[in-house]
């Protein structure tokens, strides 16, 4: 890849500066702006980053006009139809597919670290009953650093690789505390003869008093749902992972900051708000009233689960989730689900209405993923929970690949000055 040069022209100072112009593998390039400020003393402006790439990744790649997310550049709909959501971890956290062996011991290793220190458990009788389980979430898993100090170096390879494992494995345990600690109900060990979706949701659903079988339709959903939240290139909560990490904190403090980031409903709390906002709108012939509220300017009503930053076509993965929902629902016989008849017709309306043609707004992953938690039983406080556990693998490789990138600096983003001028202080008595 031979670099070019790029020529700003500063009116105000009539200097020519020369940005290097760096292509990818594939996408748009980037301006390398680091010489700007020492030669010109002018900053970028760009609020939201819609227009400034803040590092070098090989991880995953998105085309936002064709609609199309790729995973170390194996598209999401061959690994969805093909892989696990765990040989998709060992992909993203390693950069290839593993061979058999690798994939078995990786496994492995994964089941073998899913208990909780006791300790830790006890941390959520601190919580109220009815504490939103993200509150939760994102509190204990911040608390690990005070339990796994073996894991805390970040420059020792094998402390990142430990943690590694450490945090995808214990991820659904911690969630499923979380859950059964708002249910009341006794907390159930992990069983690590179940594969990852299915010990979720033995977690989650078993009792102490009763036989619990895992439904395989349900854990082959979740699966899927867990693959296509893995990972989103440089979304909110994985520039937090970033920005969190880059001052050098440990590795769970960092995860720890990405969960509450997803916790927005502009980012992975959208799911939970698909939902509220279906059962809000309730029946078909009350769409209009909200697609009309969701055009308002003076409203600041919007449409969960439509829109996104970079998707400026079909989010590949709602596409994705939204055949699953037919398929799911068939299998478990709910194919009368009115809020799946709610949303295909909010879906179909929205999209034939001039204002999201025009402004390019089509269901994202969130519009659809809702639907299949509920009918797998998941309550929607829940809903954001499940997409962490799954982008839990795209933080720390993320979070990893940042580690050893010499291009590495604490982030620190600049700012245009908009305050007052010097001024003198005035004595309170004479204000
Ligand atoms: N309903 C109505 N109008 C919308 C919507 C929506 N869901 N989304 C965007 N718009 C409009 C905006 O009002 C804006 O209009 P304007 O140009 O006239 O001012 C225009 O479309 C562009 O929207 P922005 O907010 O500037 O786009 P941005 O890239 O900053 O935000 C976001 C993207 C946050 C996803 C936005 O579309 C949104 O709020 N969607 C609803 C929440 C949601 O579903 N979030 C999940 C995203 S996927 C994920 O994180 C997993």
């Amino acid at each position: 890849m031979s670099a070019k040069t790029f020529q700003l022209n500063d009116s105000e100072t009539g200097k020519t500066v020369d940005l290097e112009a760096r292509p990818g593998t594939v996408g748009p390039g980037v301006l390398d702006v680091r010489s700007l400020y020492a030669s010109t003393g002018k900053f970028t402006y760009d609020p939201g980053f819609a227009a400034t790439a803040s590092c070098e990744s090989g991880i995953t790649y998105i085309d936002g006009t064709k609609g199309l997310l790729m995973y170390r550049g194996y598209p999401v709909e061959q690994l969805a139809a093909n892989s696990s959501f765990l040989e998709v971890c060992y992909l993203l956290l390693y950069g290839e597919l593993p061979t058999g062996d690798e994939l078995a011991k990786f496994d492995d290793t994964v089941r073998m670290h899913t208990m909780l220190n006791e300790t830790m458990l006890r941390l959520f009788n601190g919580f109220h009953h009815d504490a939103h389980p993200m509150a939760m979430v994102a509190g204990v898993v911040g608390s690990m650093s005070a339990f796994y100090h073996d894991t805390t170096d970040i420059h020792d390879p094998r402390h990142r690789d430990i943690f590694a494992h450490r945090i995808l494995a214990k991820m659904p345990t911690i969630a499923a505390a979380a859950y059964k600690h708002t249910m009341g109900q006794a907390f159930m060990y992990p069983r690590n003869d179940l594969n990852y979706a299915e010990n979720l949701l033995h977690m989650f659903f078993a009792v102490p008093a009763e036989s619990y079988e895992v439904d395989p339709v349900s854990a082959e959903a979740l699966d899927l749902l867990f693959i296509l939240h893995a990972d989103h290139e440089q979304n909110c909560s994985t520039s937090t992972v970033r920005m969190a990490g880059s001052s050098g904190t440990n590795p769970y403090s960092a995860i720890a900051a990405g969960i509450a980031a997803l916790w927005g409903p502009a980012h992975g709390g959208a799911n939970e708000a698909v939902l509220n906002m279906l059962e809000h709108i309730g029946s078909v012939d009350r769409i209009e009233k909200y697609v009309a509220k969701a055009k308002d300017k003076d409203d600041p009503f919007r449409l969960m689960g439509f829109g996104h930053r970079v998707y400026k076509n079909h989010d590949p993965r709602a596409t994705i989730i939204r055949g699953a929902c037919h398929k799911v629902l068939e299998k478990i016989g709910r194919t009368d689900s009115p809020l799946f008849e709610l949303a295909l017709k909010l879906e179909e309306i929205a999209l034939r209405d001039e204002y999201f043609i025009e402004k390019k707004l089509y269901p994202n992953v969130d519009f659809y993923s809702g639907i299949i938690y509920r009918a797998l039983g998941i309550p929607t406080s829940m809903f954001t929970v499940m997409f962490a556990i799954a982008r839990t693998v795209g933080w720390v490789s993320h979070w990893r690949e940042m580690i050893v990138d010499p291009d590495t600096r604490i982030g620190r983003p600049r700012q245009l000055y908009i305050g007052p001028t010097a001024r003198d202080y005035v004595d309170v008595d004479k204000r």
